[in-house]
């Protein structure tokens, strides 16, 4: 398969894979494709590259078509590697070419790739770009799957290009769902499950993102091209995210507090945790006895443990708590959090409790090798409670409520 028509001077100039791809920790027994598009414009585009490793072929392959110096742009939706691994070599020989990016895409893509020297365009959400004779719209879908992440809408042609989102990985021959000559539904949705559940809340904001526009083609960059049906996979996705009212996981927030700095993080943390779609009930030890607490602890689906720091050491009741923890089942997720003030030490003391009742607690050790975020989000230790300090521990409340929805 080369170089193929999907639409007026639109072609699809990607590589199939055939090869059992090692990919996070799986093995692709199906292959995969890495989609790439060349929108020939006035001002030559490509969408998104593909794999490290077929960089020269890439290029290669696309002068058939085209001659890389005339390429005006190169969009980058997602920075990993199957997508974004043949940029330093076609933008080596696209010397001209602007490379269009979210913000945090450019930081990454000039360190992953050297490209220090190159001319960026950073484009935000809902930002057009005129590419000659065609007009190209960006949305920012941070976390699906990395933080990066944006898609692209062709206006005129209404195609959207959403990099991994909505793909599969298949090495098929035919490019588009309705040339399939298998079933792949299942496959669609184990691509979903494997890569876009974990960030399901930020699924829902995508699909806020792109409902208004007029789609008639979806373009990943993995299996195929949808064409026909593109409202049902957009359904699916919607589906698939939601969060029922009956089904709503719940998170425990315990803590103490002695002048009200470690309430209010919690505070900040049950909003973050609202936001992405679970319950929190937040236990104040001191006015709570202890068997309520273990109660409610035993119904959550997570649990958070707060405690600023007084001499050295953890305040009120919390020591007796987590002592206490080791009589109910553990084994979901837990994170310690707290305000402090110059050393902070009870933040450590609770997480080496929470360690010793089995709970599954989340640390950046945890939330890298879990969840592929680098991140030093938890423990949460904050100094005091500044307005910082409280949108962190929002941010962290969202983060510790996706990690119970997909436990
Ligand atoms: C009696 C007392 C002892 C404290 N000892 C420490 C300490 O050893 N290390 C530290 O980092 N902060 C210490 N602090 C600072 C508090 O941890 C800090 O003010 C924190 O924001 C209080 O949070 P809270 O209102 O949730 O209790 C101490 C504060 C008080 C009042
Ligand atoms: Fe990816
Ligand atoms: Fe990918």
């Amino acid at each position: 398969m080369k170089n193929i028509d999907i639409a007026n001077k639109i072609k699809w100039v990607g590589k199939v894979d055939n090869r059992k791809v090692p990919f996070h920790r799986l093995i692709l027994e199906k292959g995969t494709t890495y989609n790439s598009y060349l929108l020939m414009t006035e001002k030559p585009t490509v969408i998104d590259t593909v794999d490290i490793e077929f960089g020269k072929e890439y290029v290669e392959n696309l002068r058939e078509v085209i001659d890389p110096e005339s390429l005006a742009y190169i969009v980058i939706n997602h920075v990993e590697p199957d997508h974004s691994g043949a940029l330093p070599a076609l933008a080596s020989k696209a010397k001209n070419a602007v490379i269009v990016t979210s913000s945090k895409g450019e930081v990454l893509l000039k360190e992953m790739y050297r490209l220090y020297n190159r001319e960026f365009l950073v484009v935000k959400d809902g930002d057009t770009l005129d590419i000659g004779g065609a007009t190209l719209k960006f949305f920012e879908t941070p976390y699906l799957h990395t933080e990066e992440t944006m898609v692209t809408y062709a206006v005129e042609e209404k195609i959207l290009f959403p990099c991994d989102i909505f793909s599969t990985h298949i090495a098929n021959d035919v490019l588009f769902n309705d040339l399939a000559n298998e079933p792949y539904e299942e496959d669609f949705k184990t691509y979903y499950d494997l890569i876009m559940s974990p960030h399901r809340p930020y699924v829902q904001d995508m699909i806020k993102k792109i409902n208004n526009l007029d789609i008639r083609l979806i373009a990943p960059s993995h299996g195929y091209i949808l064409r026909n049906n593109v409202k049902d996979f957009i359904n699916n996705y919607d589906q698939w995210s939601r969060i029922s009212s009956e089904n709503k996981p719940r998170v425990a927030l315990v803590y103490s507090s002695m002048t009200g700095n470690t309430a209010k993080i919690a505070k900040a943390m049950a909003q973050g945790l609202e936001k992405s779609g679970v319950e929190a009930a937040i236990i104040n030890l001191k006015n709570v006895s202890e068997e309520e607490v273990l109660n409610t602890v035993t119904n959550a689906d997570g649990l958070l443990v707060g405690s600023s720091t007084r001499y050295g050491d953890m305040v009120g009741k919390t020591e007796s708590f987590l002592d206490a923890l080791s009589e109910i089942p553990a084994k979901r997720p837990a994170a310690a959090f707290g305000s402090y003030g110059w050393s902070g030490e009870a933040i450590f003391h609770v997480e080496n409790k929470l360690k010793k009742t089995g709970f599954n607690v989340v640390d950046s050790n945890y939330l890298i090798s879990h969840r592929g975020v680098d991140t030093n989000l938890f423990p949460l230790r904050l100094r005091f409670a500044t307005e910082d300090g409280l949108r962190l521990a929002e941010e962290a409340g969202r983060a510790f409520g996706e990690i119970v929805l997909t436990q």
